[in-house]
């Protein structure tokens, strides 16, 4: 059976205007911006607001329409939508299917939400490639969109500091012949012995908000940090080396390397592990920290809008999140 090759035609992002600085934070939780840089090197983060759509399937319209208008196609020309999100809209219809309404889409494309919290978005990436490969889809628009602010405790320092609004979204497209841009490899695990680390344990079935769940305050995450930080550099620079080693290349061969923005840490731990130079590695997480699933793609629209990264150039993704999941994508852009 023949292959086809995916690329990724076109970028878009979009974050909410409202700045959230340390600063502002630490007066009403007692934590500091001192504190909050030197752990995470987050200085300041984009709160959504529900007056002007900036939940997830309205931020995410913004962004899609700057990443279909990059790939140069119109919105009927979308076969399907995969829209990555930890807390949609709500419960359903999907974000997808409100997405497709907000573009005005009328051809009935597919549409279907994609839950594997941060790592969400790279899981994306492969299922969306394979639909192209196996020429089911010509185009997949895929979006990463969360709105962590309403899943933050405010009152809990441990884990309020960290998140932020956001969107990215990609139009991923059939690659023509000649085409030097195409996606590579990749590789997705989770590791459920650890999923207890990373959760939101109320809101399901298995524990709707009822009163009970108010009053534990269980409507909230939670999180082990040091589990989350240990096991996301192990996994992102062991799936890197491995994409790489069963390419035949090596880390000289990366031009960008976009991890996950949930950390400086936990990026400038990875980064040496795997042996990459400093600038190669895409951050942008002081200004909007974790936004998620929504990370990896707003942090590539920002590198390739001001020309960093250009076409032809390989770049590695890595992303982890609750599950816990981990994921990689080697690409040539
Ligand atoms: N301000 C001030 N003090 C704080 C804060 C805060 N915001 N948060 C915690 N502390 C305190 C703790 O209470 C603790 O105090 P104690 O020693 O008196 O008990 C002290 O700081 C140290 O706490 P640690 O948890 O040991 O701090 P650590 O160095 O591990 O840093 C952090 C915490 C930043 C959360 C780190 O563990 C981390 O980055 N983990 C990964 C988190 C992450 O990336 N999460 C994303 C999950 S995946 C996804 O994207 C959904």
């Amino acid at each position: 059976m023949e292959l086809f090759k995916t690329k990724i035609a076109g970028t878009g992002k979009y974050h909410p205007e409202r700045i959230m600085t340390n600063a502002e934070l630490s007066e009403t939780v007692d934590t500091s911006d001192e504190w909050i840089v030197q752990r995470t090197g987050i200085k300041e983060r984009r709160v959504g607001s529900i007056e002007k759509e900036e939940f997830p399937s309205g931020m995410a319209e913004r962004a899609a329409k700057i990443a279909i208008k990059n790939a140069g196609i119109e919105v009927n020309d979308i076969d399907l939508i995969l829209f990555s999100c930890t807390l949609p809209d709500m419960m359903f219809p999907n974000s997808a299917s409100c997405l497709q309404e907000r573009l005005g889409i009328t051809n009935k494309c597919g549409a279907l939400d994609i839950n594997a919290a941060c790592t969400g978005w790279v899981y994306g990436l492969t299922m969306a490639n394979s639909l192209i490969q196996t020429g089911i889809y010509k185009n997949i628009l895929l979006c990463g969109t969360e709105m962590a602010s309403q899943f933050n405790n405010w009152s809990d320092r441990n884990t309020c500091v960290l998140f932020g609004d956001g969107s990215g979204a990609v139009v991923l497209q059939r690659a023509q012949d000649g085409d030097s841009s195409q996606i590579l490899d990749s590789i997705l695990t989770s590791d459920s012995t650890k999923k207890d680390s990373l959760i939101l344990p109320a809101g399901g079935s298995k524990r709707p908000v009822r009163q009970d769940v108010l009053d534990e305050d269980a409507q909230w995450m939670s999180m082990d940090g040091q589990v989350v930080f240990k096991n996301a550099v192990k996994t992102m620079s062991s799936h890197c080396a491995t994409l790489l080693e069963r390419n035949n290349m090596t880390i000289d061969d990366v031009d960008w390397f976009i991890p996950h923005q949930a950390n400086l840490r936990i990026i400038e731990t990875t980064g040496k592990l795997l042996k990459c130079p400093e600038e190669k590695v895409i951050i942008n997480v002081e200004l909007y920290a974790n936004t998620s699933s929504a990370s990896i793609p707003a942090a590539l629209h920002e590198a390739v809008t001001d020309g960093r990264i250009k076409r032809g150039q390989t770049v590695l993704f890595a992303a982890f999140g609750a599950g816990l999941t981990s994921g990689a994508t080697l690409l040539k852009f």
